[in-house]
Order: C-alpha cells, then sequence, then structure tokens
C-alpha cells in the first residue's frame, strides 16, 4: 500500500482538535504515548457494547466471544512480531511489567550470588530499577555498556564486560531520550557466544520498524500497546516457548491455575500460567486493531516515513542557534529529537511551544543516569509517528525560534 500521512491523519479524531489558544493541536510527544487511530477506538466501543464478558470461565455465548477477541488479538500479536506460536506471547500491563516478569520469574529462580546481569547507561529506569531490585535480593553484579558523547554504545567495551561472562544482556533496541537505534541483532549474536542471554527492550522499536523475534534471535522482547496506537494498560512479554516453560509463575490467582488445592496448586500452560486475574480484555481487543493498523500501513512504509521526518528535523534544528541536539546522526536515529537551548529551561521550552499547540515533553524522560552522564538535568523532547508531518516540524522550529526570542 502507499503511505499517504493525509489518509493517516484523518484516522485520528484528536489530531482534529484545537487546544490552548485555539491553535491545533501538533502533537510530538508519541514517545511517550501514541494517539489512537478510530478503528481502535471502536474496535474496544463494539466489544463493550455488544461481546463484554469475562474470558475462560464461561460457556455462554458472551464469554465465548470475549474469549475468541482476547485469544485473537494474541494472534495477532504473534503475527506482527513472528513469533513461532501465540504461547510466546503473554499479555502484561506495559513494558515495564514484563521486564519485572522476567526479572521477578527467571531471575530469582536462574540467577546466584555474584551473577552478572549486563545493562546500558541509555536505559530507561524500567529496565534498571528491577534489575537493581534483583539485585539487592540476590546479591548480584550490574555493569553497564558506556555511552559514547553522540549517543552510541561503546561496542568495543561490551566486549571486554562480555568476557566477564553475564547471565543476562537486558538493553534498550531503540532510545526513548537519544533515539539510537542499537544494532540489536549483532548485540545479541555476541551474547550468546558469551553464554548470556538477552532481554531487548522493544517499547521504542516494535512501534516504529520491523521487529521480527526469528530475526533478532533475543531471548525476550517486551512492548507496549499505547506506544503503538493501541491503548494503555496492555502490553507484551514475549520469550522462547523453553525459557517460559521452565520459569515460575509471576503472580498468582485466578486463570494462571490448573488445579488448587489449600496448601498446594498447579500452574496453568503458557500463555496463561503468566496471566494471574481477569486480565484487561477490552484493551487486547484495542491492541489487535492497532496491530491490523500498523500492517494496513506497512511498517516498512512507518519507519520510511519517520526516517523522512527525522532527517528533516535535524536538519531545521541545525539552523537554529544555541539549541543542542542529542544523539547520533540521523541514519543511526529514530524520530526522536531531546534537545537543550542554551540558557532556557526545557520546562520553559515545553510550557512556550505549548501555547502555540505543540506537545512535546521536557524533564528527564524516566532515564535520569543518561541525563547524568550528558550532565543535563532535563531536555525537551519532539517525537514523531505515523501521522506527523513536515510542516509541523517547519511550525516547531518557527515557534523555537520565537522562544529564542522572548529570552533574548
Ligand atoms: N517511556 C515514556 C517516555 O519516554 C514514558 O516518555
Amino acid at each position: 500500500m502507499t503511505f499517504s500521512v493525509e489518509a493517516v491523519r484523518a484516522d485520528f479524531p484528536i489530531l482534529s482538535r484545537n487546544v490552548a489558544s485555539g491553535k491545533r493541536i501538533i502533537y510530538l510527544d508519541s514517545t511517550a504515548t501514541a494517539q489512537k487511530p478510530l478503528s481502535v477506538i471502536q474496535a474496544m466501543d463494539r466489544y463493550y457494547r455488544f461481546s463484554n464478558a469475562n474470558i475462560h470461565r464461561g460457556v455462554h455465548t458472551l464469554a465465548e466471544e470475549a474469549t475468541a477477541a482476547y485469544e485473537g488479538a494474541r494472534q495477532k500479536v504473534a503475527s506482527f512480531i513472528g513469533a513461532f506460536s501465540s504461547r510466546e506471547v503473554i499479555f502484561t500491563r506495559n513494558t515495564t511489567e514484563s521486564i519485572n516478569l522476567v526479572a521477578q520469574a527467571w531471575g530469582r529462580s536462574n540467577l546466584q550470588p555474584g551473577d552478572l546481569i549486563l545493562l546500558t547507561e541509555m536505559e530507561h529506569h524500567s529496565n534498571l530499577v528491577p534489575w537493581q531490585m534483583l539485585a539487592a535480593e540476590k546479591d548480584l553484579r550490574l555493569e553497564f555498556i558506556p555511552v559514547s558523547d553522540d549517543g552510541e554504545l561503546d561496542l568495543a567495551e561490551y566486549e571486554r564486560l562480555l568476557e566477564q561472562s553475564p547471565r543476562l544482556v537486558a538493553f534498550t533496541h531503540m532510545s526513548n531520550v537519544l533515539g539510537t537505534i542499537n544494532p540489536a541483532k549483532e548485540m545479541i549474536a555476541r551474547a550468546h557466544s558469551a553464554g548470556a542471554l538477552t532481554l531487548v527492550d522493544g517499547a521504542q522499536s516494535v512501534p516504529h520498524f520491523p521487529v521480527n523475534v526469528k530475526d533478532l534471535n533475543t531471548d525476550f522482547l517486551a512492548f507496549s500497546a499505547h506506544k503503538m496506537l493501541g491503548p494503555t494498560g496492555i502490553g507484551v512479554l514475549w520469550g522462547r516457548e523453553k525459557l517460559l516453560a521452565a520459569m515460575p509463575p509471576f503472580l498468582g490467582g485466578g486463570d494462571m491455575i490448573k488445579k488448587v488445592h489449600l496448601r498446594s496448586f498447579t500452574p496453568n500452560d503458557l500463555p496463561h500460567k503468566f496471566e494471574a486475574g481477569t486480565p484487561a480484555v477490552a484493551e487486547a481487543v484495542g491492541f489487535g486493531e492497532a496491530v491490523a493498523y500498523l500492517e494496513t500501513l506497512g511498517m516498512d512504509n512507518v519507519a520510511a516515513h519517520e526516517t523522512d521526518l527525522t532527517r528533516y528535523a535535524l536538519q531545521r534544528f541545525a539552523e537554529l542557534p544555541g539549541v543542542r541536539v542529542l544523539g547520533p546522526a540521523a541514519e543511526k536515529k529514530g524520530g526522536v529529537i531531546s534537545f537543550v537551548m542554551d540558557g532556557i529551561h526545557p520546562h520553559d521550552v515545553a510550557q512556550l511551544l505549548d501555547r502555540d499547540g505543540i506537545a512535546v515533553r521536557a524533564g528527564h524522560h524516566c532515564a535520569m543516569p543518561l541525563h547524568e552522564r550528558y550532565q543535563l538535568p532535563a531536555t525537551s523532547r519532539a517525537s514523531f509517528y505515523v501521522y506527523n508531518t513536515r510542516e509541523e516540524i517547519d511550525l516547531l522550529i518557527l515557534s523555537l525560534a520565537r522562544v529564542r526570542e522572548l529570552f533574548s
């Protein structure tokens, strides 16, 4: 299919609303959460109007429809990432919960005091704190692949760290601050030859370019629906079936069991073993619809559109005096532009842009250690998705020039 950004924009009702001073919204905060197309909103509405029931528990028509809708969404997601089977797709609340699941279920039962987990300096807190918690509990070691001044991982140092035989290498596929797209496939191959398992934080990659677990050959992949046009409240942990099957459950309760006695239980089969309690059924339905929408656009088209916007934005940012953009050159970067303006606080920048209807995020973006690495307390961040245009970038640059004038 040919990609038309105008046609895409027409699918997103929120993009036609005005904000602040009557200005049409320019949404440049998709790295925090993406907007939702009408088809996703309608699928969830339809589910609640016509099919709502609890799943895996009833024999009545609505329960069967709800179960089929939930499991159908799992199959769509499995096929979207090239999973071997939908048993490998565990629905969680979000990327954060997926990583916690691996830390608690795999980490607690497989790691011994002194074992090493290798992370990177560019991780989101969700791929740091769960390991810090586990390390404190089990006396593990944590090491970090350093980040260069221009926002790339130091792969020579990665090689040296692999000599210490880490048990797990857990890293982001694409940084939510720098936009850096890490060479995941090569990093995974290197980790495997050093005897480590791998966990890829795909929160920013799966929504933006084709990601296939067979090709990547990772052991775990975590991502969230809400960053890929789907609803909040649902995410995925994909894992190799053998690993997942050998892991103890994470949360206990209904649906994750086959049998329960007063003093014992038998866990359910995959994927249900890791899905305790009533799950986010309507959200799964919306997630399935979001995946279908992205598939209709074509992930190659999505990636190409964002590459064009990123290149264009970097060119335009270079015209602004006193502005520093973090991260590597366009070839190694997804659609995330974090920047600082000399003498102006990133929050002031975001607030002034909001007056022009432009939504960007300001702060540490849940990556405080990375900001410490660059000795910055905060940055402003513009991020792009399928519905953004070059014209919106022009308006952002115009608005930033006005911010500069105001402060000069
Ligand atoms: N991880 C999200 C962000 O970067 C919340 O904004």
